[in-house]
């Protein structure tokens, strides 16, 4: 899949844009300030009906300016062109349009426009909470199963009521009938979580290590609770527990991903630049195994490519996303940081004051 046009309106500091990118690597350079991460953001939303960096649509639609607009068209694998828009104003409303029809969810738009983002707030990834690995991992599963989105969607939809409920019961019976709708959906969502994770264990792991050769890297889904025991049988022993928080301490919403060097976890041991590269290890084999499943390219989007990086890794990650054969948008302040990355085939846009130009 790549984006064989794009324009933007009432984005952030973009007034109004239109490009039309290369199918292979774009280069987006300009000062602090200017609007790169805007730009990439846009793209983001596109897929994904968000912004990365605020949830507020007020903070993302242009000051003084009633809603944002995008609009692109896509080139599929099977050269087919459709073309997508999305238009979101100040109460948050999406409005989301495939080929001329309207109505559309965002699941479909995602499924559309799979893409990998690699940003300095993306660090969360590693040294944020669970819910960042989560999400990595939910990533992988909504894409390559199913079912998936209907289960998670449940799941949140349980948790919420028993939840509520735990306020008020006095003992466990009464909440027998939502468990019994609980433990199959938790037993489900850990099963297809596994085997994600299973599928692209083998390229984490040989991908941070071409990032990181001397490292060996340990990589452990935890489901949110052991493994070896019964989770219905967990609901049941921890009633007690959970009433006093109201709150359920224990199940799939509690899932991570535990990323070790010999038992030391990498956030502890890891530079700034090394963590950057095990995220982009991260995403990249998540990209890759994606584009292997799907014969289908995945997108990726790395915001500011240079930052934290010596010129070896740079070059090294350079080499390892042309490898990929993908669309690729790459922000940096200097044309320098890029120069040596540029092929035949590559664009670079200029972009200063929110004004683009190729
Ligand atoms: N809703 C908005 N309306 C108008 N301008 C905005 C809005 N939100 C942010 N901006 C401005 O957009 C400009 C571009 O920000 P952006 O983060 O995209 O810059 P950048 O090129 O990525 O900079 P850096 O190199 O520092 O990362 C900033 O000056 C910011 O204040
Ligand atoms: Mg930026």
């Amino acid at each position: 899949m790549t984006i064989a046009q794009l324009n933007i309106h009432d984005f952030r500091n973009i007034n109004s844009a239109e490009i039309l990118p290369s199918p292979k690597f774009n280069f987006i350079i300009g000062d602090n300030g200017s609007g790169k991460t805007s730009f990439l953001e846009a793209i983001y939303m596109l897929g994904h009906g968000r912004a990365f960096r605020h949830q507020l649509s007020s903070r993302i639609i242009q000051h003084d300016k009633s809603e944002l607009v995008l609009f692109s068209k896509i080139i599929s694998t099977k050269n087919k062109i459709h073309s997508v828009g999305l238009s979101k104003t100040r109460s948050g409303e999406n409005k989301i349009k495939i080929d001329n029809d309207q109505g559309f969810k965002l699941a479909e738009l995602a499924k559309l426009l799979p893409m990998q983002l690699i940003t300095p707030e993306g660090f969360d990834l590693l040294s944020g909470g669970p819910k960042y690995r989560r999400a990595f991992i939910d990533w992988g599963c909504f894409h390559h199963y199913s079912e998936f989105i209907t289960l998670w969607n449940n799941l949140r939809r349980l948790l919420k009521q028993r939840n509520a409920l735990l306020k008020r019961s006095i003992n466990y019976d009464q909440l027998k009938p939502w468990d019994k709708e609980l433990v199959p959906v938790a037993n489900r969502i850990s099963q297809i979580r596994h085997d994600y994770i299973e599928k692209i264990r083998h390229e984490i792991i040989k991908t941070s290590h071409d990032f990181l050769p001397e490292y060996d890297l340990d990589c452990q889904f935890y489901q949110g609770w052991e493994q070896s025991l019964d989770y219905a049988q967990l609901l049941v022993e921890n009633f007690e527990r959970d009433k006093l928080f109201s709150y359920t301490t224990i199940g799939p919403h509690k899932a991570d991903l535990k990323l070790r060097i010999n038992n030391i976890p990498i956030e502890v041991l890891f530079s700034r630049g090394q963590l950057k590269l095990l995220m982009c290890a991260l995403r990249l084999a998540q990209g890759e195994f994606y584009a292997q499943y799907h014969n289908q390219a995945c997108l990726y989007l790395i915001d500011d490519f240079a930052s934290e990086l010596d010129l070896t890794k740079r070059a090294l990650l350079a080499k390892r996303l042309k490898s990929t054969d993908s669309q690729v948008f790459i922000s940096a302040v200097d044309q320098e940081q890029i120069q040596a990355m540029v092929d035949e085939n590559d664009k670079i846009f200029y972009i200063k004051s929110g004004i683009i130009s190729e």
